[in-house]
């Protein structure tokens, strides 16, 4: 079916769609996904922005400095434009633990680097729990850059950033990677089950089957302090596969 026709069936549908704003090889990403519910505990995933967004130039094959030259210049979505700068990602370029969260905040935005807010501390505690030093493992987002107000991330903005944070993955070829939250979990497993029913369960992505352990996000264990205890226990869970 030709673009043209297949957009105005989507269209008559009621289905949004993006459109690439620069020419990258077939690129036309379509939104399916309509709903958002900002609960840790919820079940579904961002919904999409009603903005253009193309998927930055393929990334395969890149190091690490040539990876981070492209986050840097990336303007894939609309979110570069409010961006104080982007957010690579930091730690150990070879970790056993690779640590993704869902986006930067306010506070990583300023300084650039992820988990540095207040759940950054968290975070760290929890890491020195298993014994762990944040230089140890590698800490990344969904998303390089922060979304205005710390909404979810929409569907496109997760899409567009994704090769940036499979490179990544590819590079440190991580034996576990710790999922923190909903939004990690849901886009990393492409599921839109409630983190709750995620966590406690075996999961692996990518060809590489890399184990992947969900867990509550730090700044909702802050404001849900009674959950530590099962954040602990999926903590042990990850030690126990590094
Ligand atoms: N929350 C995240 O998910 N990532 C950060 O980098 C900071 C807060």
């Amino acid at each position: 079916m030709d673009d043209r026709l297949r957009l105005e069936y989507l269209e008559a549908m009621g289905i949004q769609s993006w459109v690439c704003r620069e020419p990258v090889a077939d690129t036309v990403i379509v939104a399916t996904e309509k709903k958002v519910v900002r609960a840790e505990g919820q079940g579904t995933r961002a919904e999409p922005s009603a903005v253009q967004t193309a998927l930055p130039d393929d990334v395969t094959g890149l190091g690490w400095e040539d990876l981070k030259a492209r986050v840097v210049a990336c303007q894939a979505c609309t979110l570069h434009q409010t961006r104080t700068q982007t957010v690579f990602g930091v730690g150990n370029q070879e970790a056993d633990l690779m640590i993704i969260g869902e986006a930067p905040g306010a506070d990583e935005d300023r300084q650039g680097e992820p988990f540095v807010g207040r759940a950054g501390l968290l975070l760290n505690a929890m890491l020195k729990a298993i014994g762990l030093e944040r230089g140890q493992v590698f800490i990344a987002n969904i998303l390089k850059c922060r979304p205005p107000g710390n909404r979810d991330p929409h569907v496109d903005e997760a899409v567009c950033c994704e090769p940036f944070l499979q490179r990544q993955i590819a590079l440190v070829k991580p034996k576990v990677i710790l999922a923190v939250g909903r939004v990690a979990a849901q886009n990393l497993l492409k599921t839109d089950v409630a983190v709750g029913k995620l966590r406690n369960r075996e999961h692996a992505i990518g060809e590489a089957n890399i184990p992947l352990v969900v867990t509550y996000h730090p700044a909702y264990l802050l404001r849900s302090p009674d959950q530590k205890g099962k954040a602990w226990q999926d903590l042990l869970r990850a030690r126990s596969l590094l």
